[in-house]
């Protein structure tokens, strides 16, 4: 598939932010303090591509060279990160930021021999970021961040105000994509906006789900291009697309989310978990 756009066709269904809405774009992430570098947020512009399912297994990935790794659930409406991992948490962010519990208190060992930060399911007022929530979470980010050595967000889709905002508070951005039409136009659209409402110039990208050795590069080289004829003639530092890996689609995938397990601990022989030890070698510090 070409992602190229037809003449009548503008090449994503979402335009960058108009001028109009420079204010929303830097309450969505312009305002916000110098990001934590060895923070790297994992978004992706479709849903249901795989950011909690590689979030959590780089982080196993990661926790095994020896770093202390966090997981932060940062899809506060719609977070699903506990539901992979298997864990009942009883203190939540939402403690947290209510000051009924300390951050402390909240920071969870996970089965891979990270931590996490979860949201749980009362988290559902937060699925409008106001600005009360946005202070909340970025003071959260930035007493929690120097106590690790490398913090990943499992962020939600699109580019919401939300997704946009818990963005910005990281360093690093891996957009997750699948070789998917609807998914390549979705991540086009992401990595606009951040490169043209938070300066971002350096993307991480992680192909999940290819049916071919290979096709990663090829759908990296391809959003590439388009973003080279679409975005950057505007920009004076061009976009570059960095392509941390290519995970293949495999069965064991769902089997290991079936059973509430990571890949890495319940397979870890299986092309996609060796796929994903590969990546976390080159994410991003
Ligand atoms: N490499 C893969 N091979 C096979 N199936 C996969 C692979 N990656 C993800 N999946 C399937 O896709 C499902 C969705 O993954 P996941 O929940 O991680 O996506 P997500 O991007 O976090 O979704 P959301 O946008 O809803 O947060 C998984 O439960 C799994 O069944
Ligand atoms: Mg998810």
């Amino acid at each position: 598939m070409s992602l190229a756009p037809t003449p009548e066709r503008p090449p994503t269904p979402s335009p960058a932010i108009p001028k109009a809405d420079a204010k929303a774009a830097s309450a969505a992430g312009g305002g916000a303090p110098q990001p934590f570098r060895h923070i790297v947020a994992v978004t992706s512009g479709k849903g249901g591509v795989g950011k909690t399912f590689v979030a959590a297994n780089l982080a196993a990935a990661l926790a095994r060279t020896g770093k202390r790794v966090l997981v932060l659930d940062a899809d506060l409406g719609l977070a699903n990160l506990d539901v992979v991992l298997n864990l009942y948490p009883k203190i939540t962010l939402h403690d947290v930021f209510t000051g009924r519990h300390t951050l402390a208190d909240a920071i969870l060992p996970a089965p891979g021999g990270f931590s996490v930060l979860l949201a749980g399911s009362g988290m559902v007022e937060y699925s409008r970021m106001t600005g009360e929530v946005r202070e909340k979470l970025q003071a959260l980010v930035a007493e929690v961040a120097p106590r690790f050595d490398q913090v990943l967000f499992d962020t939600g889709a699109g580019i919401s105000d939300v997704v946009l905002y818990t963005v910005s508070l990281a360093g690093e951005v891996l957009v997750v994509a699948t070789p998917e039409p609807t998914s390549l136009t979705d991540a086009y659209a992401t990595i606009k906006v951040l490169a043209n409402t938070q300066g971002r110039r350096r993307i991480h990208l992680l192909v999940n789900q290819v049916r071919r050795q290979g096709e990663g590069r090829g759908v990296r080289n391809q959003l590439q291009q388009v973003v080279d004829r679409y975005v950057n003639p505007a920009l004076d530092v061009p976009v570059r697309l960095e392509l941390l890996g290519e995970v293949p689609v495999d069965t064991a995938v769902r089997e290991a989310v079936q059973r509430r397990q990571l890949l890495l601990e319940a397979m870890p022989g299986t092309a996609a978990a060796l796929a994903l030890v590969n990546a976390a070698v080159k994410m991003p510090a």
